[in-house]
């Protein structure tokens, strides 16, 4: 069962403290210090029931801007979609590290890791083999909905901002440099703008505590400028350190998924929850597949997307390569698919 210890002063606002205080009340989970409430919230006047116990109420943070003349706005890169093998066929997996950059990259992206199970405030036992710590995905104890939410909220938050900052800095130096970019920045771009509508779309089922908003706040200012300077000095360990990241992301959404299979995590096997509008458009989600755990295998094929995308960029030459991820090749062959080879295409496999 969830906690329920949560100050109501840790609500942005009196009248979002008011909003909210009963969910508070009902279903939250307090970490030290992160407090994340689950999740039932109000979208165009129908009521989300995310607990099977009492309805209570959420801010919507992104209601629908309604203007005089504009219909809808669509989302600037659609979702190419997955076929359910697809999504089925991703599973965790680590790329070994072959040269010293590749070992600094994992090491950074392993103490990373380390904070985050610290400050999410996981428990030993519900941790996996240290020795695999990418790949094993059986714990002692499950993680509970909450702190699910507390992990996916930070994960997808930090990793919104790789792609931008290369996208950007390519950009940059192609309209400095007068020279062409063949093809990575709409690419490293997109990755970011999937990225946001991962955050978006858990943000639409829970409000984060103070401590958690400032902890996004910091974060971000501490991540976008090592990122930003590591990236001038070498996109390579950069882009390896992200397939890292990724790593990560696959392996936490294949832990949640099986911790949803096996029945640890009964308010989003609840028949009554239903994932987000936001997410059932952008992911064009059929009818009939729209459960968490349907959400959480669309989010994790992404992440394996991005596994093998960076990975790969990073074993180009990065000046001269064109992305064949958005190639058209010679003969009747067609471009990589970034999600068949978790460890990424060698450049002589590719170029
Ligand atoms: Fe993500
Ligand atoms: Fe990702």
């Amino acid at each position: 069962m969830l906690s329920s210890r949560v100050n109501p002063k840790l609500c942005a606002s009196k009248q979002l403290s008011r909003a909210v205080a009963p969910l508070f009340h009902q279903s939250t989970l307090a970490s030290p210090g992160l407090r994340v409430a689950t999740l039932v919230s109000i979208q165009h006047g129908t009521v989300r029931q995310f607990s099977t116990s009492q309805v209570a109420y959420l801010r919507d943070f992104f209601p629908v801007a309604e203007t005089e003349h504009i219909r809808q706005t669509l989302p600037s890169w659609p979702h190419h979609g997955y076929t359910e093998k697809e999504m089925l066929e991703v599973v965790p997996a680590h790329r070994k590290p072959q040269t010293v950059g590749d070992w600094a990259a994992w090491k950074f992206m392993r103490f990373c890791r380390w904070g985050m199970d610290f400050f999410t405030g996981m428990e030993k036992s519900q941790a996996v083999d240290k020795k695999n710590p990418t790949i094993a995905v059986s714990s002692i104890k499950p993680l509970t909905e909450a702190q699910w939410m507390i992990r996916f909220i930070f994960l997808e938050s930090i990793a919104g901002v790789p792609g931008m900052v290369a996208g950007m800095l390519r950009h940059l130096h192609s309209i400095r440099r007068l020279k062409r970019d063949n093809g990575w920045i709409e690419t490293l771009l997109e990755e970011s703008y999937n990225e946001r509508m991962h955050l978006l779309t858990f943000m639409k089922m829970c409000e984060p505590g103070l401590f958690m908003k400032l902890m996004l706040i910091g974060a971000q200012g501490v991540y976008f400028n090592a990122l930003f300077l590591s990236y001038l000095i070498s996109p390579k360990i950069t882009h390896r350190f992200v397939g890292y990241l990724e790593e990560e992301a696959v392996h936490t959404y294949t832990m949640c998924i099986k911790q949803i299979e096996e029945g640890h995590l009964p308010k989003w096997t609840d028949p009554n929850f239903r994932v987000p509008d936001l997410a059932v458009k952008y992911w064009q989600m059929p009818e009939g597949k729209r459960s968490m755990k349907d959400l959480i295998l669309y989010i994790r094929a992404d992440e394996a997307c991005h596994r093998g995308v960076n990975h790969t960029l990073s074993n180009l030459d990065q000046k001269e390569d064109p992305n064949p991820f958005v190639s058209e090749y010679k003969g009747d062959r067609s471009p990589p698919r970034p999600a068949a080879k978790p460890e990424g295409f060698e450049r002589s496999e590719v170029m």
